[in-house]
């Protein structure tokens, strides 16, 4: 008998298997903390989930789904339902204030945004093209434009400059002409807005020169807007810019509408990653629009999340109210953070106003100072990085770090707030306790 070896895979098969392309996160989420049955487990500030308002979400969806013969058919096509296809473009058109109303044939529903990303990419690019994304980004992006549609991330840094500014032109500009060096051709730049993992809205004259880059050099704006309503006053930043989305800025004499392209979804807004559900919003593409619905069979939501989507988004009042209370409440898991973190020493990245995390600087608290620049080579400080990972998940607790977030500065995490109070805070005090098992392992040499 001939042994096959590693499973007798395909190339891409192979590479998948691979244990180093296990995402971290499946181990995670396999293995969760609770006081009672799992108390050995690890408690997640590192997946951008929001518990916050999950009993108001599924007493509502358990009370207003309902299922029909039509439900358990491949229903109206396999990009979304006439009913959720009119309610989700009538919510948009609602709370995006966009420049022309939303209609149903601008849009193609999937199952989460990240397949909306992977189903665009795949339309969009051809094998080896580019996709300019700002640094740090969030960091599945890399995977999702790569494993199936084959593309790939270009990365943009900025330096000391605020990158939610026109000062961060000039940096697309060059990493453009780089990868052009390179052979790469880029197709499009994604941008992520509000933005993961900075919690901040990018100016409506940014989001304009961002439309006019796409144009000069003929390129896609894919614009992923999955945190649109997940907004809150900062008290420490009342000024911070509100949420502009790209589908309410003027295309005319800055870009051919058909280059743009909006994603949303229902996984952080309402609160409901479990329920696989986003869209991509494209009103002037139809060939994109064809070519998207043509692909649509492995994006497919299913008819259960389709129909509580749909009862959800129709009922305005209800999506008011979840609104401004999810807003409130985000807040005053926002500020419980910032108010732990300064009360130990910790810097983080202030001015936010959007989305469920704040991107802090823990190897800064390592060395004691606003940066971590005096704890070695930036090589050193990676290296560090990665044990204070492994000190983190030895005190059981699993942040998002920020090699894998593309960040430009080693020592970066992002903690996620918006889960129940004694939850955070004890998650807040477990990452005290890695960095206190690094410094003891530190100073032992
Ligand atoms: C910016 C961004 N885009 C896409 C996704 C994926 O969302 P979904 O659950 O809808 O696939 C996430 C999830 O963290 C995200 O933060």
């Amino acid at each position: 008998m001939t042994v096959t070896k590693a499973g007798h895979l395909s190339s891409r098969g192979a590479v998948l298997a691979d244990p180093s392309n296990r995402p971290v996160m499946l181990d995670i989420v396999s293995n969760l903390w609770h006081p009672e049955s799992n108390p050995g487990g690890y408690l997640s500030l590192g997946v951008a989930e929001n518990t916050l308002m999950h009993d108001e979400i599924t007493q509502y969806m358990t009370k207003n789904i309902s299922l029909n013969s039509h439900a358990l058919t491949y229903g109206d096509s396999f990009s979304g339902s006439h009913g959720l296809k009119s309610a989700i473009s009538a919510f948009i058109t609602r709370h995006f204030s966009p420049l022309q109303p939303v209609l149903s044939r601008h849009i193609v529903i999937t199952s989460g945004v990240g397949p909306a990303i992977d189903s665009c990419v795949f339309s969009l690019c051809d094998p080896g093209d580019g996709i300019l994304l700002g640094r740090p980004y969030y960091g599945a992006f890399p995977s999702d434009v790569s494993l199936r549609a084959k593309a790939q991330i270009i990365p943009v840094a900025f330096d000391d400059i605020d990158p939610f500014s026109l000062d961060a032109m000039p940096y697309y500009e060059k990493a453009l002409s780089d990868a052009r060096e390179r052979g790469i051709l880029t197709k499009a730049m994604i941008l992520c807005n509000p933005h993961n993992p900075l919690g901040r809205c990018f100016p409506p004259e940014v989001l304009a020169a961002y439309m006019q880059f796409c144009q000069k050099h003929n390129i896609h704006l894919i614009s992923d807007e999955i945190y649109a309503l997940s907004i809150w006053e900062n008290p420490d930043a009342p000024d911070a810019p509100p949420f502009t989305s790209t589908l309410s800025i003027d295309t005319a004499g800055r870009i051919d509408p058909s280059l743009v392209h909006v994603l949303w979804g229902m996984s952080k807004d309402f609160g409901s990653n479990g329920i696989r559900l986003g869209c991509i919003v494209s009103q002037n593409n139809n060939p994109l629009i064809r070519a998207l619905e043509a692909n649509s069979y492995f994006t497919c939501p299913s008819s259960l999340a389709d129909r509580a989507t749909t009862a959800l988004l129709s009922d305005t009042t209800f999506v008011e109210s979840f609104i401004r209370t999810n807003s409130r409440l985000l807040t005053e898991r926002y500020v419980s953070t910032v108010r732990f973190l300064e009360s130990r020493g910790i810097p983080y990245q202030e001015g936010s106003n959007a989305g469920l995390f704040v991107w802090v600087d823990l190897l800064a608290y390592l060395a004691g100072a606003d940066s971590s620049e005096g704890l070695g080579s930036e090589e050193d400080r990676w290296a560090l990085e990665t044990r204070l990972e492994a000190a983190l998940l030895k005190e059981r607790v699993f942040l998002a770090c920020g090699a894998a977030f593309g960040s430009y500065r080693p020592g970066w995490f992002r903690v996620v707030f918006a889960h129940d109070e004694a939850y955070l805070l004890e998650g807040l005090r477990r990452i005290v306790d890695a960095l206190e098992l690094l410094r003891g392992e530190m100073a032992r040499g």
